[in-house]
């Protein structure tokens, strides 16, 4: 075999891809209770879209983007994101009002790959389009800290800044701008062409952190109304019971936030710099699009961050049952019963190899069967033996009641 899977992609296949299942599902579930519909935008855009949306001075689209020219002459670009996709959809089909839309897929980024850096990850996200309450930031924030709970992350800390107004944010580049100038000598290239061009930027850069460790923080610059609302979200995370920590140069890797922006950290995950996900409030966005304004907040779930970050032993493979046909010349009934029990809502398998009991009892345990039932000579009476795996307790129950005491046990 000499092809093998690009650079910074990964294939997850069982068992490992149980883990994604659960943390997939979990995230549908959520999304589902807490009212948000599904998006679906495609996988590429033009290229304007991110330039503008995402911002030209950002390590994304200045370094890390898939771009390509198409065989009409448009530039395209595989979506380094989705909140920029979410939101021209929901310009382009002049919506207004509340739109509260959750997605899931890959996105793709050039980056360095590493631990936790892939050039195709896949997240999942949400996106609270038309509200402006700080009742909705702290929404978006508990969903991804219930996602993280579900994925047996109990140790998170949500990390919490807020980026002020507009005009808040003008007097605070300002002031970072001299900051950051008196410094610029120790700065590397890149940071010193950012400060003439996006000095906020500067603070995401992580060769420069020790440079700006001691930078003035935004908290110390909002205006009257960004510090309300902040005091509103910290107010609703602490009802809530989802701990945060106050993080003054947390400025997140995309130019179209305001007011609130957080990221999720687990004590537990190795590569702690990273986060397990991040979002915040991009009222400005709508308009960089060239829409009328729109408040929105939203957040994005790295998975195949979370999915490194769970307890070992979460979303292991399993089956409810486990069918094993005693004699070859059985196998039509054994098909019968798994076909009656998958009817049944139950998650069945067998095996079509022809192998011995006991091998196709080995089978069973390796792929998490709770109950092994097999299909003999005993069928033509119409009983099945039934076998609890965990415990090896054993019955023979009449064929219509295997569902009920594989759901038993
Ligand atoms: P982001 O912080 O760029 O935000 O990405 C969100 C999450 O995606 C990160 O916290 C991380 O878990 C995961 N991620 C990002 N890059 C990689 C990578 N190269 N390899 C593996 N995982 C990665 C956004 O994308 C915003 N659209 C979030 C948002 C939604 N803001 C408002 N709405």
């Amino acid at each position: 075999m000499t092809t093998r899977a690009p650079k910074g992609t990964i294939d997850v296949l069982p068992p490992e891809s149980g883990r994604w299942r659960m943390v997939l599902r979990a995230f549908d579930a959520l999304a589902e209770r807490y009212g948000y519909g599904l998006a679906l935008t495609p996988l590429f855009e033009a290229t304007e879209l991110f330039a503008r949306g995402v911002g030209e001075e950002t390590e994304i689209v200045s370094k890390q983007m898939y771009s390509f020219t198409d065989k009409g002459g448009r530039s395209l670009t595989l979506r380094p994101e989705a909140t920029a996709s979410v939101v021209r959809a929901y310009l382009q089909e002049g919506r207004r009002g509340v739109l509260k839309c959750a997605y899931s897929g890959p996105m793709f980024r050039y980056e360095q790959p590493q631990a936790g850096r892939r050039r195709q990850f896949h997240q999942v996200g949400v996106e609270y389009l038309g509200e402006p309450s700080p009742d909705a930031d702290v929404e978006v924030i508990e969903v991804g800290y219930r996602l993280l709970e579900e994925a047996g992350l109990g140790d998170v800390v949500v990390l919490l800044n807020s980026l002020g107004d507009p005009a808040d944010r003008a007097a605070y580049r300002v002031l970072l701008g001299g900051f950051l100038q008196a410094r610029a000598e120790r700065l590397s290239e890149d940071s010193r062409r950012r400060l003439a061009t996006n000095p906020l930027r500067v603070l995401d850069s992580k060769v420069d952190a020790p440079v700006v460790a001691d930078a003035p923080s935004t908290l110390d610059h909002l205006g009257d109304d960004a510090a309300a609302h902040f005091g509103r979200v910290r107010a609703g995370l602490e009802r809530r019971g989802i701990p945060y920590e106050i993080a003054p140069r947390l400025v997140r890797g995309l130019d179209y936030y305001d007011r609130t922006v957080f990221e999720y950290q687990a004590r537990s995950y190795q590569a702690a710099q990273d986060a397990l996900g991040g979002g915040g409030r991009y009222d400005p966005l709508a308009e960089l699009l060239g829409g009328p304004p729109t408040p929105g907040v939203g957040l994005a779930m790295g998975v195949d961050r979370i999915v490194t970050a769970m307890p070992e032993a979460m979303g292991a493979e399993r089956l409810d049952v486990f069918v094993v046909v005693a004699d070859p010349v059985r196998r039509g009934e054994g098909l019968e019963l798994v076909g009656t029990l998958r009817g049944a809502g139950l998650a069945v398998d067998l095996d079509l190899g022809g192998r011995s009991v006991k091998a196709q009892f080995k089978v069973a345990g390796r792929r998490g069967a709770a109950v092994a039932a097999v299909v003999g000579a005993e069928w033509d009476e119409g009983w099945v033996t039934v076998r609890a795996m965990a415990t090896g307790e054993e019955q023979t129950v009449p064929i219509a009641e295997v569902a009920a005491w594989a759901r038993a046990h």
